[in-house]
């Protein structure tokens, strides 16, 4: 699946040979990030604007409102390379980070946004090699950032959804990130009894007869539109239910994770099973949307949750500062000219250069930072008062007993 692109980013194919990215040998960007069939890469065109581009394809190109760029073009290309469209609109190419990468791939579920996903990965107090288990999976984003805090000899991460096109998504994702770097050592769990099912096959409970009778007396007899599910349609789904695949369980018998990290519309239903798999002493982070959601939740606790303390309720925003160069007018006037605080530009003398077709070729203008006569040079440092991703509430529990 290809990364999400702006919308006027159309997507045209030419008979497309397989991605040849099978066949060649697994080759870590960091040893070589020359960029090759497979790959996604970020493309940052003259305005600024990055975008995702890839996974490369022989064969394929893409067109925007900057020309079409071909594939096969980039491939052999390293980072901060320079290249051109058809139209010889120039891009720069760069490896994305993951903040990017997890913000511009393509969506299935709502992410959980970096100035979140870090704190969380701060709060769930993770180390490499830790073991983490993660529900629910969603887009992958909060996946990557757990990790990338983990990752070594060891480690292990079980990541659950109840959505398999979620879950699908995710791994798809995390596959296409860095060549697949963070993939090794997680187990994507796909059921369509949640994390609730998971947790019994972690316990090694799952099997019972009574645990495929409670799923059958729960069932859902209507489609997600209402409408009744016919005998015939009610029957498959209970046949589902109970013979749902799920993945052996990884881990030894009696096996507790370091810590555990929820983003589920429902967490009151799983915390009390959830304990048993968590370490003494360690911590349980959840991500809530908004404070109704805390605040139950802490009530909920009180009464029923004796197995752990409300360590923080956090919100985390970021703020960010436009601090940049600038032009102090009194000081430029005759000098240059001053549009603004944008861009600068020298002034011209009488034979200013100028195309066949009367236009200026801009080959004098310049960015500001660069023109401005040094004793005319203003700083501006000012927020930018624009939200850095959606706002929610990080809820760091802790288990207290043994
Ligand atoms: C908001 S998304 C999670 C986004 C994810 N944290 C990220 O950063 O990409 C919530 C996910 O929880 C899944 N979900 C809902 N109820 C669940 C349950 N009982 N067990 C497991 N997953 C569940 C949904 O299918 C959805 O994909």
């Amino acid at each position: 699946m290809l990364p999400s692109l702006p919308r006027h980013f159309t997507r045209t194919l030419s008979s497309l040979p397989p991605s040849s990215s099978d066949t060649q040998p697994f080759v870590s960007p960091q040893i070589d990030p020359t960029f090759r069939y497979g790959d996604v890469l970020v493309v940052n065109d003259s305005n600024g604007e990055r975008r995702l581009f890839g996974p490369l394809k022989k064969g394929i190109y893409r067109d925007n409102n900057l020309g079409r760029l071909r594939h096969d073009d980039l491939v052999g290309q390293k980072p901060l390379s320079i290249v051109q469209s058809n139209t010889g609109a120039k891009y720069t190419l760069h490896w994305p980070t993951l903040d990017e990468y997890s913000t511009k791939v393509k969506r299935q579920a709502s992410i959980m946004y970096p100035k979140d996903t870090t704190s969380a990965v701060h709060l769930l107090d993770l180390f490499p090699g830790a073991h983490v288990l993660e529900a629910g999976t969603g887009n992958g984003s909060m996946t990557m950032y757990i990790q990338r805090a983990i990752m070594a000899p060891g480690s292990h991460l079980d990541t659950v959804d109840i959505r398999d096109a979620h879950s699908m998504q995710a791994e798809k994702n995390i596959e296409q990130f860095w060549r697949g770097m963070y993939r090794p050592g997680i187990t994507f769990w796909r059921s369509s009894g949640g994390l609730q099912r998971v947790i019994k096959r972690l316990k090694g409970t799952d099997q019972t007869p009574e645990f495929a009778v409670s799923l059958i007396k729960g069932i859902d007899p209507t489609h997600p539109d209402g409408r009744p599910l016919t005998d015939l349609e009610l029957r498959r789904k209970k046949l589902e239910l109970v013979h749902e695949d799920l993945p052996k369980n990884p881990h030894p018998e009696g096996h507790q994770y370091d810590a555990i990290s929820l983003d589920l519309p429902d967490t009151k239903s799983v915390i009390l099973d959830l304990l048993p798999l968590l370490k003494a002493d360690r911590p349980m982070v959840l991500y809530m949307v908004n404070m109704s959601q805390v605040l139950e939740l802490v009530q909920w606790m009180r009464l029923n949750c004796h197995g752990c303390t409300v360590e923080n309720v956090l919100e985390v925003g970021w703020k960010e500062w436009s601090v940049r160069s600038a032009a102090v007018r009194s000081k430029v006037k005759g000098r240059v000219h001053v549009g603004g605080f944008g861009a600068v530009s020298v002034l011209k003398p009488a034979t200013a250069t100028t195309g066949t077709d009367g236009q200026d070729n801009g080959s004098e203008l310049t960015a500001a930072s660069d023109n401005i006569p040094d004793d005319a040079v203003g700083w501006i440092c000012r927020p930018l008062h624009v939200p850095v991703g959606h706002t929610g509430f990080l809820v760091q529990l802790r288990k207290n007993y043994i």
